[in-house]
């Protein structure tokens, strides 16, 4: 127990944190998407795959003239890559990171509670990539993008050169965790961004907005996760976590750059080396774009701003002042 915290408060939040656990796990049969009537693909003559404003360059010159031909093939890319996106975060980050909790590597989550609600979201995730690769090979079949390689986004790299520096198994175990909370908190956000609008694909959207009728969930477990796991570290334990948790938010909010090159070249899209060299200017990342306050209330709540070392981490990733 730490100096300064008021044990019985202390007891009485994680007490709050293992009944909404047990909730949530217990609610999954009733819950979950894997449990409905399968989604039927379909596709709309005259509507886009994905918005232009989501696009990082919409406002570039080279953009603004090109080709309404071209203008649709990008968007096209654009959704595949959102797609892709969202694949890797399970694939590369959710998933490995449930299985480290279900072997029972990771402090705090060895409960049956945990460990349920844990193998109920691996089930949701698979789900998740078969609900979104059957939406991506739709749009690659209908718009000939067939052959086109997305390849791996920074968020995953980030987090790869991260672990790769640390120095012990449990450290690299500690940064995927705090990549999948983030991940998890942040992506009922990304996914909202097209989740209602009426101007794409609707098959685009049901697919986005029934991926997030379960991510709204996996939020809140991974929040409870976190606060079980960070109260069974010892204290230089607390003191990595809480120097990792902040990077994940600036690798969530990465632009992705190098995938977007990646693509235009594939597509032959004009001058578009000059367009992303353009773009670089106004930075790798855009935290404008995603409301963090959760995850520093997170911190907040499990103590881990207490110390200055985790404050200075906040602080340098540009989440605390
Ligand atoms: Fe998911
Ligand atoms: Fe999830």
């Amino acid at each position: 127990m730490d100096e300064g915290l008021d044990p019985r408060a202390e007891t009485d939040d994680l007490s709050h944190t293992k009944i909404m656990l047990e909730r949530l796990a217990v609610s999954w049969p009733r819950r979950a998407y894997v449990k409905k009537q399968e989604l039927e693909p379909f596709f709309e003559t005259g509507k886009e795959d994905f918005l232009e404003s989501l696009l990082p360059f919409r406002d570039m010159p080279q953009y603004q003239s090109c080709s309404p031909e071209m203008k649709s093939r990008v968007l096209s890319c654009g959704w595949l890559m959102y797609n892709a996106k969202t694949v890797q975060i399970e694939t590369e980050i959710v998933n490995p990171t449930c299985l480290d909790i279900l072997g029972g590597t990771m402090p705090g989550l060895r409960s049956d509670d945990a460990q349920m609600a844990v193998c109920e979201t691996m089930v949701d995730e698979v789900y998740h990539v078969h609900l979104v690769e059957q939406a991506s090979r739709l749009t690659r079949g209908r718009r000939g993008l067939g052959d086109l390689v997305i390849p791996q986004f920074n968020l995953v790299s980030h987090m790869r050169e991260r672990q790769q520096r640390a120095d012990e198994p449990w450290q690299g175990r500690m940064i995927q965790f705090a990549t999948a909370v983030v991940s998890e908190i942040f992506i009922s956000d990304y996914l909202h961004l097209l989740s209602e609008s009426q101007e794409i694909q609707s098959f685009n959207r049901m697919t986005v907005a029934a991926h997030r009728h379960d991510e709204m969930v996996h939020s809140p477990l991974f929040m409870s996760l976190a606060q079980l796991f960070s109260h069974e570290l010892t204290e230089g334990q607390r003191a990595a976590f809480a120097d990792v948790l902040s990077e994940p938010v600036v690798w969530f909010a990465d632009r992705e750059l190098d995938v977007w090159l990646s693509m235009l070249r594939q597509i032959g899209f004009p001058k578009a080396d000059e367009m992303i060299r353009e773009c670089r200017s106004a930075g790798a990342a855009d935290l404008t774009s995603l409301n963090y306050s959760q995850i520093v209330s997170l911190a907040q709540e499990i103590g881990l701003l207490e110390s200055a070392a985790a404050r200075d981490s906040f602080a340098r990733q540009g989440l605390i002042a």
